[in-house]
């Protein structure tokens, strides 16, 4: 019965989010970063509600919600429908879907959600406690890369990683991180640097 809330979801807010798009068809100007890419498909409502759910438990109030790899847009507009984020950044490699999440912002008629055209690997999170959410959107070289660019963020904040089919997750663990919650059926999980 979960699609039938996913469809629910996306008609009440006027949404596009639909469809599979196998890595081999994603556009995208980054080529380096495509042969780490996974395929496009949108989370189930299902899925980012347990990871949001697990992320309010730890009492944190986060200022932003980060989705890396984030299509066209399915994660930031649950996020913002159902919680409370001051900014949501979705970080998306293909223009193509980056457009379709932006015609979807129009449906969705907000002002606090943008997405970004760039690869994963580069992007900086902004200053303050991020909710990062992944739903298994590339392999170890680009998380390994964009933590590395981001480990100072991370120790100097209370932010968290979430990931859906957390596929590399030992890579946070071998970088450092521990994990707060993970469900083996779901196979999704949260991570924070130990600074505090
Ligand atoms: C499984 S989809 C997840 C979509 C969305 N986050 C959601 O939960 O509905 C993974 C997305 O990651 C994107 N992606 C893959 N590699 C990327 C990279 N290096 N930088 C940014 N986006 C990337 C793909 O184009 C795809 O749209």
């Amino acid at each position: 019965m979960s699609w039938m809330e996913d469809q629910l979801f996306e008609k009440w807010h006027g949404l596009d989010c639909s469809g599979f798009i196998d890595r081999h068809e994603l556009e995208t100007s980054y080529s380096s970063a495509l042969a780490h890419s996974r395929a496009y498909q949108a989370v189930t409502c299902v899925a980012i509600r347990e990871l949001l759910d697990e992320a309010r438990k730890t009492g944190i109030v986060f200022d932003h919600f980060i989705d890396l790899g984030s299509g066209k847009g399915k994660a930031c507009f649950y996020a913002a429908a159902k919680y409370r984020f001051r900014r949501l950044i979705g970080v998306e490699f293909s223009a193509p879907l980056v457009r379709a999440a932006e015609r979807n912002i129009m449906k969705f008629g907000v002002d606090n959600i943008c997405f970004v055209n760039a690869d994963a690997a580069g992007f900086s999170l902004p200053a303050g406690d991020n909710l990062v959410y992944l739903f298994n959107p590339f392999g170890e070289a680009i998380l390994l890369e964009f933590l590395k660019n981001n480990m100072d963020k991370f120790r100097r904040s209370r932010s968290i990683i979430a990931y859906a089919n957390d596929k590399h997750r030992l890579c946070l663990a071998k970088a450092g991180f521990v994990t707060l919650f993970r469900n083996q059926d779901s196979q999704s999980s949260l991570h924070q640097y130990p600074s505090h």
